[in-house]
């Protein structure tokens, strides 16, 4: 018997999103799973991620998420890569699934839908790091034509071991082939 994949809708977040994302992140951040926050606590306040929502919209910058049925089942964004005007055509990604739904094709949908966003958006190369024991999200990325560039032994201290973080990047539409359109203001302050 064929089984559809249950269908997922992505659409830009809103404010009324903010519980469930939150949700989201603080089961995974528990677990340990995101490099950029050894150590968490998953203290992260409604307040923060409206912040940096209106950050990221004042900048171009997606943040999406994933609906199933009306329901919040995962969401990606992207943030610079760097504050400093060199880097501005650049922008690093995360992605959270939520857990009752992993390994459903949430991620194979919200990802691709995040890199087309950040190509229209005008931003030429994407980055991800990922801490090297997550195989699914190293075997996703691999698959949203994302190479690995750096790897990054012992950076990270959780859980009572060293981890280490693998960097990952590809090129968004013509990527570094052709000079960038001028239009992208230089980065203020983005968190
Ligand atoms: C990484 C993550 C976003 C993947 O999302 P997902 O919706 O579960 O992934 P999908 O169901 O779309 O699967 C996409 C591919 O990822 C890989 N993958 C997903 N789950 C996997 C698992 N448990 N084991 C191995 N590979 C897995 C597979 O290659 C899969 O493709 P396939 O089904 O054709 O084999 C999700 O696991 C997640 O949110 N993890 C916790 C947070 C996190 O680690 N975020 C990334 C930080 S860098």
């Amino acid at each position: 018997m064929n089984v559809m994949p249950e269908q997922t809708l992505i659409r830009p977040s809103t404010d009324a999103d903010i519980e469930p994302m939150l949700a989201i992140y603080r089961h995974h951040i528990r677990r340990g799973v995101d490099p950029s926050y050894f150590g968490d606590d998953g203290a992260l306040l409604p307040d923060d991620l409206k912040r940096r929502r209106r950050n990221m919209r004042k900048h171009r910058l997606p943040h999406l998420v994933a609906d199933r049925r009306g329901g919040v089942v995962g969401y990606a964004y992207a943030v610079l890569f760097r504050k400093r005007p060199a880097y501005r055509y650049t922008v690093k990604h995360s992605i959270y699934v939520h857990h009752d739904h992993l390994h459903s094709g949430i991620g194979k949908v919200l990802l691709p839908a995040l890199i087309d966003a950040c190509a229209a958006a005008g931003y030429r190369q994407l980055i991800a790091y990922i801490d090297a024991a997550n195989a699914p999200s190293l075997r996703l990325h691999e698959q949203c034509g994302f190479r690995q560039v750096g790897y990054l032994p012992s950076v990270g201290y959780k859980f009572g071991h060293w981890t280490d973080v693998v960097m990952v990047q590809r090129s968004l539409a013509s990527g570094g082939t052709a000079p960038p359109e001028a239009w992208l203001a230089p980065p203020a302050d983005e968190d």
